[in-house]
């Protein structure tokens, strides 16, 4: 496979959900490469202050990514702001955290649709402009536990294994298009989505690693980028190790950490915020 060189310097950049965390890191770390970013958010105004701060290589918009005519708006206003788009960065994302069977219908659904239907609307529009140009890159920003299974993220984990497989094949549809698709795949990373949850010996890294692998797969156009990447060779070996063996090393590492080990206080900010999505 060989992909066209994209120059981020003046290159055109979308990310989604980049008022804070992940993405908002990576809006910074493209920007520092010379790249134009516009961040799309469902909190406008904090999309919008993130991006003055940014400067002037930077606009921040309201963002739904469950609403198909909320994010054509987003890619539109990007469009018209500085052209067409060379990378998208479908970056937003939300976890529930509990038990399967007390988790609500309604935060099942909210996961479901921001997780997997962002990421299907964002490529939906975004693709046909690529393919045209023949041009183009998109990170969808998965996680290890779209790999691995956790206790207590059963339904975040249907998500981002949905996001793998949809990755995956969308790279494959993309062959000789001159288009690439890439999955990036944090392991546990210090920003709201993932406070007051301690996940013992999971290593935890920065939003700022996580935006360095991002840009970086615009010159790898590696199909998986997993951040640390131990975790990810970790993540893929642990399918052939045999499941009582495997039991034996989840329990040695606190593997329920997602129900058992929650800093109720410190977590309820974060779950209040989706709850009111
Ligand atoms: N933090 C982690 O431990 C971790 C680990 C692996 C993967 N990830 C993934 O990284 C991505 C970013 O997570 P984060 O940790 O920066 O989370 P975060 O909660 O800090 O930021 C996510 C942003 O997405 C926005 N958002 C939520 N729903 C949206 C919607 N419908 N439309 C537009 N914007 C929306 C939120 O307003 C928020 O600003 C997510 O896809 C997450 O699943 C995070």
């Amino acid at each position: 496979m060989s992909y066209p060189r994209i120059d981020l310097d003046g290159a055109t950049i979308a990310i989604t959900g980049a008022a804070r965390g992940i993405g908002l890191a990576t809006a910074k770390a493209f920007v520092e490469q010379g790249a134009f970013v516009a961040l799309g958010d469902l909190d406008e105004a904090l999309a919008v202050q993130a991006a003055a701060e940014i400067g002037d290589h930077a606009i921040g918009h309201a963002l739904d990514v469950t609403d198909k005519a909320s994010y054509t708006a987003f890619l539109d206003a990007t469009a018209q702001w500085r052209g067409p788009l060379d990378v998208l960065v479908n970056n937003a994302g939300v976890m529930p955290n509990g038990a399967f069977l007390e988790q609500s219908d309604r935060i099942d659904q909210l996961t479901m649709d921001v997780n997997v239907y962002g990421v299907i609307h964002g490529m939906r529009l975004a693709l046909p402009g690529m393919v045209a140009r023949g041009y183009g890159h998109v990170v969808n920003v998965a996680s290890l536990a779209g790999k691995f299974p956790i206790k207590g993220l059963a339904v975040y984990n249907a998500s981002k294994y949905a996001v793998v497989g949809l990755t995956a094949a969308t790279r494959l549809e993309m062959d000789a298009t001159g288009v690439s698709v890439s999955a990036v795949l944090p392991s546990a990373v210090r920003t709201e989505l993932s406070s007051g949850i301690d996940y013992g010996i999971l290593p935890a890294v920065d939003p700022e690693d996580i935006a360095a692998a991002v840009v970086r797969t615009v010159r790898t156009r590696a199909a998986e980028t997993a951040v640390p990447g131990y975790v990810g060779v970790l993540a893929n070996a642990s399918g052939l190790v045999p499941e009582p063996v495997m039991r034996a090393l989840r329990k040695v590492a606190n593997d329920d950490a997602a129900i058992t080990r929650v800093d109720d206080n410190a977590r309820r900010v974060y779950l209040d915020r989706i709850e009111k999505q």
